[in-house]
């Protein structure tokens, strides 16, 4: 078994866009600049977004972090969101999820520029992304591949599993892989709450590669498997003793893996990395660099 060190790769990547942040700067340009929006007080929430300001410090970029109180009605956020949409100085801007129940996160999602959705969850990225077109590419599901691309994992032809379809991991990975991109052309399950159990252990059991995204520890356990998978796990779930553990039950399903993702250390590094590599990309198209 090997690991899909999302810190190795993350900061690769991330050094990267700073050395061609440094060569725009020396240029005479701005620096990229991200906005990022925090409703409320929601511990994970807080925690990705410190993450987030951090790797723009590392990839040379600006950031503004702008926090709303629980109380903030949805017209105020869609007004502030209008005023950065009009921002020439923001390049890429971003609202973290979850938004308190009573604001409607696509409401949010759907006000927002997009050329400035650098979480790629608009419509239209959505879409252009679904169609193979230029996009911003939701940034977890960017980052499995880009990790996938750094270790030279064979797409191509595999059997992939996905296991959840959220709009921001399980629905675009499924697609990204199925299709005819670089890192693409798998041949791709989504399984979902509502698979039956037996059909679900059909598709895991025969497949090369599983992503899992559910939020429930240890859910894929070793039964499920079989030897050689390749095992992306995008869970983040703290535990009552405060450990972080993803959504496979690592210690037991790793024996059997070819690779397998760490938690911490593994997709989460990768979702921050492609936001990064987002955001450069909301910044090349605003001074129309290559
Ligand atoms: N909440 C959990 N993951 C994400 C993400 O990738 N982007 C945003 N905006 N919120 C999230």
């Amino acid at each position: 078994m090997k690991l899909l060190d999302g810190k190795v790769c993350a900061d690769s990547l991330v050094a990267d866009i700073s050395r061609r942040v440094a060569g725009y700067v020396d240029s005479g340009l701005r620096k990229p600049h991200m906005t990022v929006i925090l409703v409320g007080e929601h511990a994970p929430s807080e925690s990705y977004v410190k993450s987030k300001i951090k790797s723009c410090e590392n990839a040379g970029f600006e950031s503004a972090l702008l926090r709303f109180p629980e109380s903030v009605t949805e017209t105020e956020l869609l007004e502030k969101i209008a005023a950065i949409n009009a921002d020439h100085a923001t390049d890429g801007l971003i609202v973290q999820l979850p938004v308190p129940n009573h604001i409607n996160s696509q409401n949010i999602i759907n006000a927002i520029d997009p050329e400035k959705d650098i979480d790629g969850f608009h419509p239209t990225n959505f879409g252009r992304m679904t169609l193979g077109q230029k996009a911003f590419r939701p940034a977890t599901a960017y980052g499995i591949c880009k990790l996938l691309q750094f270790y030279e994992i064979p797409v191509k032809a595999k059997h992939c599993v996905v296991i959840g379809r959220s709009n921001i991991v399980g629905k675009p990975i499924s697609i990204m892989l199925s299709n005819d991109f670089e890192i693409g052309n798998a041949t791709v399950t989504l399984t979902h709450i509502e698979t039956p159990r037996e059909l679900l252990l059909d598709e895991t059991r025969r497949a090369d590669i599983i992503i899992v995204a559910v939020g429930i520890p240890g859910f894929v356990t070793e039964d499920m498997i079989k030897d050689g998978v390749v095992m992306i796990d995008v869970g983040i779930n703290r535990l009552q003793t405060g450990k972080l553990v993803g959504d496979v039950d690592f210690e037991n399903v790793s024996k059997k893996c070819s690779w397998i993702t760490p938690v911490p250390g593994g997709v989460g590094r990768m979702t921050v990395a492609a936001l990064m590599i987002n955001t450069l990309m909301a910044y090349q198209n605003n001074f129309d660099l290559a």
